[in-house]
């Protein structure tokens, strides 16, 4: 649809139109419209119809609001196509088109405090209230999915569609009816309401997410490329089975149209926005709960805003910003509307997510067990507060599929709790002075003069540097014994390791056993107190459980889980040096490929010479009772299953009850879901019970059931 030299020119118009003095003058000529309309057009259509912007929201918007603001001044040079004069269109024409009751419109972008305060002062200025009046508004987070309008009629659905141009959307009703959270039924008749549509966005929790991705992995299919438009993607699925396996959630927000028997609007039942979500909580629908809030005036809207812009991350799904709303319905109606957006609601957009920035150059790191990864460097870039400048591109296949080359503009997106990453390179824009980038097949970290040539093992997606002779590896097997995840030696963090290795105190792991803290107390920012400090900790960490032990020992593929399974079937550490193959995989969990490596590992002189040197240091290599982990229950009633309790226990407490179905092998969960195996029902159990009874795939049972299972799972 457009050439590559078009789009280039677009993205420097976009960059020129969005930097200060790169703007229209007041008085824009009819060509400068012209070419601020066709800009944003363009924009459009690399959203709406590619999905795959090249700007963020943000800049999308500030280009959007320019030409509002020219139209505004200049009636007179406003077209029909103007992108002000529609709602944008996303229709897929493989769907059947319905026209939706009433339209669903957008919603005005408010980025800062200032946008507010004015949002605020322009409302009481339109509807006459004094200055200094409180206008009530009911807040609530924006979604960030696909929207949805759900029709019920005689308390049923009967109707669900995307929200397409606002005007007119596609029909999935299908799709939406295997959504768990859309009620097939809602009660609506009992509040004298026949007919009524509903606005809501259908999402898919960031966990959930993250293991379908995994999941994916395992299969070998392509990963999906974040929440938002998998669950966008989602509605549009041909097969309402497979759309059922994408975990969608439908949050639902605004009552738009609703009618009696007569065809009488009732709407005005309600005198505030909070009511009919109320209404809909009751009637069985998922609406914001504790993220959503009553402000009294427009400075709480500012100060709740910033608070969710601050804890955006810990919310399970994702937002991209929170939706004010004049809460009494009476004011609503008095504002109105533009052919637009409500005027009485506007979105505050949190920090943008993505932005585009430089790729100047790939540094190279090397890892605990010598994997290289490269590392972009950027020009510096803020996105969602932070500035970025380096990116890890993973690995050599990383940087093949995306065809990333020096000298590329790369999107860089940081989503929720993600680290920042490489999106794409914006291959639209290259002018052909870009370079490959060449992944190197000599160890680019060492700076000896023996060159150590790389190796890649065939399912390996890492290039290693075998055998390391200069040290790098050991600087980073050493930072990782110290670590949280590892010994756990507080106060001991890389900064400081790099100063002792650099110093030429520590070379191994047990160096940091055999410390001297009286030449520690002489560094500078040390002193005696931190120097006996850190010997406590250092003292303390002497005696962790070996599965910590073990697990810090940096060898390849030696997880937290299996270092627990090894550790629960020796007395010590050493034992393991006689161990065969067999002895490995005979554990269950443990495949051949760690046992190699384990086992590899105690067979070599120097790494047993190492392990007791720490033992004469005082380094625990013993396994007690106490610390022995419990091998994991495989057998049984319980084993393996997900298990919830609800409702009051009578004959045991709900804790003791917990722990008793864990020892059994069980996995304690709190919502009833497709995920759940067991339910055990107490006293006066409530929606729960009834959600489990409605899968039909949970097995339910009484208190004394339960505790009949363990009576017979025990003995
Ligand atoms: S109310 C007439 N509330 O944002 C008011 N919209 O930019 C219509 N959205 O298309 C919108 N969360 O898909 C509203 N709590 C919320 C929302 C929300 C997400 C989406 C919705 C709409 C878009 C507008």
């Amino acid at each position: 649809m457009y050439t590559r030299d078009e789009q280039r020119a677009f993205f420097e118009l976009s960059k020129k139109y969005l930097s200060q003095d790169g703007a229209i003058a007041a008085t824009p000529t009819a060509q400068q419209m012209e070419g601020l309309r066709r800009l944003i057009i363009y924009h459009e259509w690399r959203y709406y119809i590619l999905n795959d912007p090249v700007v963020s929201d943000f800049e999308y918007d500030q280009l959007y609001k320019q030409l509002e603001k020219l139209e505004e001044a200049h009636p007179e040079l406003v077209t029909p196509d103007s992108p002000t004069q529609r709602v944008s269109a996303d229709l897929n024409s493989e769907f059947p088109e319905v026209a939706h009751l009433t339209p669903m419109l957008s919603l005005a972008n408010s980025y800062n405090e200032e946008d507010l305060f004015d949002f605020d002062g322009q409302i009481k200025r339109l509807l006459g209230f004094a200055e200094d009046a409180d206008i009530e508004y009911a807040v609530e987070p924006k979604f960030d999915g696909g929207s949805i309008a759900l029709v019920y009629e005689g308390d049923r659905l009967v109707r669900a569609a995307t929200r397409g141009n606002g005007v007119m959307g596609e029909e999935m009703t299908a799709n939406a009816r295997v959504i768990r959270s859309i009620p097939l039924k809602a009660n609506f008749s009992e509040y004298g309401i026949f007919r009524v549509e509903l606005r809501g966005e259908v999402l898919i929790r960031k966990d959930i997410f993250k293991k379908m991705n995994i999941q994916r992995a395992e299969q070998g299919l392509t990963l999906f490329a974040n929440p938002r438009n998998t669950a966008a993607g989602g509605l549009r699925i041909k097969d309402p089975k497979e759309a059922a396996q994408r975990g969608m959630e439908a949050f639902v927000y605004t009552l738009g149209y609703a009618v009696d028997q007569n065809g009488n609007n009732v709407l005005n039942r309600f005198a505030t926005h909070w009511e009919s979500l109320d209404l809909l909580d009751k009637l069985g629908f998922k609406v914001p709960a504790v993220e959503r809030k009553i402000c009294k005036n427009i400075k709480e809207v500012v100060d709740f805003c910033h608070e969710w812009q601050e804890k955006r991350d810990t919310y399970p799904y994702e937002i991209d910003g929170m939706v004010v709303k004049i809460n009494s319905r009476e004011i609503q109606e008095r504002s109105g509307y533009t052919a637009h957006h409500p005027r009485w609601a506007i979105a505050f957009k949190f920090r943008a997510k993505q932005a585009t920035s430089k790729l100047i150059h790939v540094e190279y790191q090397v890892g605990k067990i010598g994997s290289i990864t490269p590392v972009a460097k950027l020009e510096p870039v803020q996105l969602a507060g932070v500035t970025v400048s380096s990116v890890s591109l993973h690995n050599e296949d990383f940087i093949k599929s995306k065809d990333l080359r020096l000298g590329d503009t790369v999107l860089v997106e940081r989503a929720g709790d993600v680290i920042p990453y490489i999106v794409k390179p914006m291959e639209e824009l290259r002018d052909g002075s870009e370079q490959p980038i060449e992944f190197p097949r000599y160890c680019p970290i060492n700076d000896t003069k023996t060159p150590v040539a790389l190796v890649r093992e065939e399912d390996e997606a890492a290039w290693r540097c075998p055998t390391c002779v200069c040290g790098a590896q050991d600087l980073q097997r050493i930072i990782f014994h110290v670590s949280k995840d590892a010994m756990d030696i507080e106060g001991m963090g890389k900064s400081i390791i790099e100063r002792f290795f650099d110093l030429g105190w520590i070379r191994t792991i047990a160096d940091v056993y055999n410390l001297d803290y009286e030449q520690i107390a002489d560094l500078e920012g040390f002193g005696k107190k931190s120097a006996e400090n850190l010997r406590k900790n250092i003292e303390k960490a002497k005696q962790n459980p070996i599965q910590r032990l073990l697990h810090s020992l940096s060898i390849h593929h030696l997880g937290k889980k299996v270092s627990k399974l090894l550790a629960a079937e020796i007395q010590h550490v050493l034992d393991l040096k006689n161990w065969t193959l067999e002895d490995f995989t005979h554990i269950k969990d443990v495949g051949p490929i760690v046992a190699e490596n384990v086992m590899l590992w105690f067979q070599n002189e120097k790494n047993i010479a190492l392990l007791e040197e720490m033992e004469a240091l005082g380094v625990n290599l013993k396994q007690t009772d106490e610390d022995r982990p419990k091998a994991r229950v495989t057998e049984g009633p319980f084993a393996g299953k997900t298990i919830l309790f609800t409702g009051t226990l009578q004959k045991m407490g709900r804790k003791e009850a917990q722990e008793k179905a864990e020892s059994l092998g069980a996995k304690n969960i709190s919502a009833v879901s497709s995920n759940l195996n067991i339910l055990v029902v107490g006293e006066a159990a409530g929606s729960k019970l009834k959600k489990a009874q409605e899968l039909g795939t949970v097995q339910i049972l009484t208190e004394d059931e339960f505790l009949q299972l363990i009576d017979g799972a025990a003995s």
